[in-house]
Formats: C-alpha cells, sequence, structure tokens
C-alpha cells in the first residue's frame, strides 16, 4: 500500500494543453508559472534510432528507439552539461512493433567516485560518462554497465521498458569564483529533481510513472540506494526549490545497488571492523591503534542499528562475521562453484584449500575467507583520511573549501578533542547516507524492492554496508534481493539480465508488443 506525506503537485499533463497522450485535462490552476512550464516534456521531440542489442544469450536483436534529450530536468540549473537527463523509448525490437506507453521506466544514473557525470554529448542509450568511470579522471574506479556483456540499460531497452539516463552534478565540479557547487547533497539533489521532473511529465514522457526503477553501481549505487529510500523526504526541500525543480513526489518503486558506497559516516568503523586484519597491496599493514578505534566504534553503531537475521536474532560484532559467511559469502562460492565444470571446480578447489565442498555447499571460515580476500584497497581511516586525500572529503567540500572532515574521529584527530564537525555537515550526512532514512528515520514514501549486488572481493567500502542495508530493509518488511558475486571486484554486474527480469516481476510489466499490420 503506498502512502503519501507530501502534497503532490500538478503533473505537466495537467498544466498545459493535453497533446493527445495523457489523460490529463488543462485544469484552471496553473503551475508556478516559469518553473514548471519550463518542465514540460515534448513527445514529438526525438530522434529515431536503430542499434544491435545483444542478449543475455548471445543473440543480437535489431531494436529501434526514439532517443529524446532534455536539456535541463530543472527550471534554475546551475550547470546544464550535468543537470540534463535523456529518454530512450523502444519502439520495436526485430521488426516487431513494442507499446512502452506503460512500460516500467529504469532510470539509470552513470555517477562514479562521486564525481560529475553528464550524459549532455551522449548520442544514444548508454552513452552517458561519468568523469569518474572507467579511465576517467579521478575517478576511484568507475560503474560497470556489466563485465564484457551487454548493459543494463541496453538489457532494459530490448526488454521494452523506457531508460531515463540523468546526468548530475559531482564533488569537483568549481566555479570561476573558486566555489565548489557539485559537494553534498549536489548529486542526489539533482537526481531527485531527475525523478520530479519524470512524474511531472506523467502522460507525456512514455511509461509508468509509478514504476520508477533506478539503478546505479558504486557512488551511483549509494545514490541509487539513495532515491530508493528517500523518496518524497522534506530533506532536500530547499535545495530542490532552488533549483525549480517540478513541483511533483520524487518517491520512486524500485531500487537497484551495485556495490554501494553509502553510509559514509559510518564506512571507516564498518571498514576497519571488516578489513581491519587484512595486509595493504604493498604489503603493510595500517595503524593499529586507528583501526582498533575504529573498529570499536562499529560495535556500538552496529548495536544501534538493532538489526535482526533469521537463525541470528540481534546482529551484534560477534555474530556478524557468521552471518556474512552464512547469509551471503557461502552461498555466493555455492552458486559460483555449482556452476563450474567438474575440472574447473576440482581445479579451484585445489587452489583453494580453505573451502570445504560436499558436492553441494560450499563451507569456510571467516578468517580464511578474509586471508582467501587479500589486499584491502584502502588505508586507514578509508572514507575520512587524516590527510583529507580521499574523494569523500572532497564530497563534503564546501564553497571554497575542496576538502573537508566529516567524521569526529579524524576531525579530532587533525584539530584536537574540541573540534567540532562543521554545522552544515550532519544535515549532509543524513542527506547523503541511504541508511538515515532507512533506520535512523523510516521514511514510508521509501521504495519496497530491493536488488542489491557486491563482490566479494570488493575492498572499495566494507562487506557489511550493503548486507546491513538489506537486512535493515528485509526488518522492515521490504521486498530485498541480495547477492553477492564470488572473487568479484568493485563495480561487477554479473546478472544483468537477470535485473531486466527482476525489474518485469516487481513492476507485474506483462510486455506490449504488436504484430505490424
Ligand atoms: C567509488 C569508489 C570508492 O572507493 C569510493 O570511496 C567512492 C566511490 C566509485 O567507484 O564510485
Amino acid at each position: 500500500m503506498k502512502r503519501r506525506t507530501v502534497v503532490v503537485g500538478l503533473t505537466a499533463a495537467a498544466a498545459v494543453p493535453a497533446v493527445g497522450l495523457g489523460s490529463g485535462v488543462a485544469q484552471a490552476a496553473t503551475p508556478s508559472a516559469g518553473t514548471d512550464s519550463a518542465l514540460v516534456f515534448d513527445p514529438t521531440a526525438y530522434t529515431e534510432l536503430t542499434t544491435s542489442i545483444t542478449d543475455t544469450a548471445g543473440t543480437a536483436h535489431d531494436v529501434t528507439y526514439h532517443f529524446y534529450k532534455v536539456t535541463s530536468y530543472v527550471a534554475n540549473p546551475v550547470d546544464v552539461t550535468y543537470q540534463g537527463l535523456n529518454v530512450s523509448v523502444p519502439v520495436s525490437v526485430d521488426g516487431t512493433a513494442v507499446d512502452a506507453t506503460h512500460a516500467p521506466i529504469l532510470m539509470a544514473n552513470n555517477v562514479g567516485g562521486y564525481m560529475p557525470s553528464s550524459v549532455a554529448s551522449a548520442t544514444g542509450v548508454g552513452g552517458g560518462g561519468g568523469a569518474g568511470g572507467p579511465g576517467g579522471p579521478g575517478g576511484p574506479g568507475g560503474p560497470g554497465g556489466g563485465d564484457s556483456g551487454p548493459n543494463r540499460t541496453q538489457l532494459a531497452l530490448l526488454a521494452g521498458y523506457v531508460v531515463v539516463e540523468p546526468g548530475a552534478r559531482g564533488r569537483t565540479l568549481v566555479g570561476s569564483d573558486g566555489v565548489y557547487y557539485g559537494c553534498a547533497p549536489a548529486a542526489i539533489v539533482d537526481l531527485k529533481a531527475a525523478v520530479r521532473y519524470v512524474k511531472f511529465n506523467r502522460g507525456l514522457i512514455p511509461g509508468d510513472v509509478d514504476r520508477i526503477v533506478t539503478a546505479g553501481t558504486s557512488a551511483g549505487g549509494a545514490l541509487s540506494a539513495l532515491l530508493g529510500s528517500s523518496g518524497d523526504s522534506p530533506l532536500y526541500a530547499e535545495e530542490l526549490a532552488a533549483l525549480g525543480a517540478a513541483d511533483t513526489s520524487d518517491a520512486v518503486f524500485a531500487s537497484g545497488d551495485w556495490c554501494p558506497i553509502t553510509d559514509l559516516e559510518h564506512s571507516d568503523m564498518s571498514y576497519e571492523w571488516c578489513w581491519g586484519g587484512n595486509p595493504l597491496a604493498d604489503g603493510t599493514t595500517v595503524d593499529a591503534t586507528v583501526s582498533a578505534d575504529l573498529k570499536a566504534q562499529f560495535t556500538g553503531y552496529l548495536a544501534e542499528l538493532r538489526l535482526t537475521a533469521p537463525g541470528f536474532g540481534r546482529l551484534t560484532d560477534r555474530n556478524l562475521d557468521a552471518y556474512l559467511v552464512k547469509t551471503h559469502l557461502q552461498p555466493s562460492a555455492t552458486a559460483y562453484l555449482a556452476a563450474l565444470s567438474d575440472t574447473d571446480r576440482d581445479t579451484y578447489l585445489a587452489a583453494n584449500t580453505f573451502i570445504a565442498w560436499d558436492g553441494t555447499n560450499a563451507t569456510f571460515s571467516w578468517a580464511d575467507f578474509l586471508t582467501h580476500v587479500g589486499a584491502r584497497k584502502k588505508n586507514a581511516p578509508a572514507f575520512d583520511a587524516f590527510d583529507l586525500s580521499t574523494p569523500e572529503c572532497n564530497e563534503f567540500g564546501t564553497g571554497t573549501t575542496a576538502v573537508r572532515h566529516f567524521t569526529l574521529y579524524s576531525l579530532r584527530h587533525a584539530e584536537g578533542d574540541s573540534a567540532r564537525l562543521d554545522g552544515d555537515i550532519p544535515k549532509k550526512l543524513d542527506q547523503m547516507n541511504a541508511m538515515y532514512h532507512v533506520a535512523e528515520r523510516v521514511n514510508p514514501n521509501r521504495a519496497r524492492h530491493w536488488w542489491i549486488r557486491l563482490g566479494t572481493k570488493d575492498s572499495d567500502t566494507s562487506l557489511t554496508v550493503a548486507a546491513n542495508l538489506a537486512a535493515r530493509l528485509k526488518n522492515l518488511g521490504d521486498d530485498v534481493d541480495i547477492k553477492y558475486y564470488w572473487d568479484a571486484g568493485h563495480g561487477a554486474d554479473e546478472d544483468p539480465g537477470d535485473f531486466i527480469t527482476w525489474i518485469g516481476e516487481v513492476t507485474s510489466h506483462r510486455r506490449q508488443s504488436r504484430r505490424r499490420s
């Protein structure tokens, strides 16, 4: 059952003379002029494109689609390079017409590394680029659209879904006045404005605006999770109003999150709880005192979360390792091994003797698993580095200040025990944290369907981040599909086709196609 706590504004279809697509009829009431009227989607302004998309079985299909470029999804953009979006609407697959009028909408962001991401120069679906994406400067690794196979936006189009790809400001953007204009909460405010734009254009934009499914990887996964958890939260009202975002809901239906780098204010703690005993890539170890301090903080945080899981009761720092092993890691290894040929499985098991394989299930200990993963990617503290060198310190920059501490621990390490976080930081942390909206405040307008994925060798953040998000959502009664990809690293997407199938299931979408007459 959907509940709303905000007053939802007019939609574009009601705000402008009907153009024959929507059910909306022009009303006497007008939206705030100059704002909403600038945000009306033009259903006729597309380019028709045809592309070849290979499905997960390796078969190529000719997909014809309408490609729309929306210059800005807000009325008062700060930088249209980043605040635009592209819409791709399938019209035929292999010559068979597809009617996407009521199809789910995949809203796929391309953010990596909390860097700016633009779709302005993209000339077709999937053409956007995050500056922190693969090969981009400054980003600690970009989102993967799917290992070597087809990516999720292409597969969505092939499945008959509408694909919306928004850009968003990111942490490195700095104006000629020296002011950083893409630091927190810019990226999430932009993505919410993009959701609002789509929902405002109900009846004009193809697709079912009540079935928006978000997707993103890493920082983009965190933002996707945040879109899912923070729908209609009043916490962003001021920033959305300043941008001239459409006056409507920003709640989404479902959220797909690959290796989400979320819960940043607790990530130094959770990182040490998870990877604290692992060496760095150069074989050295991190500062043991710092690691121990942070790990101890995690115990308290976990207690506050009051998570429970079947077979474990309350999750604490004493059973969380067993929980991870049993609930996520062993099933991941089991699925991996079961899919191998007998010869490949034997070879893998001979090289990884820490795994006991009984012919059906893989079992191993947490300690052996950690040894198997090997080097940790980040030093301690992993996110709020003492020297302010981490991307997240830049994410919490402000004004002409490029980098700031956002945890008391690192701040006090730098400035002494009486130092206090800048006054704006706590709100920005909440604005950026998916967990805030499901744990500290439980948002009734959150998405109820969640797809969460993480590689077991991804030490960009703690393995607990995805697991705790999933556990919390399950505790709230939400529908959560979580899997860890065995031995996969950062940014992996090993089952993009399953995600597309899942979207169809959770949205109850039955593909509507008709033969050309
Ligand atoms: C990303 C990776 C990180 O290690 C991080 O701290 C933030 C973002 C990313 O790939 O998006």
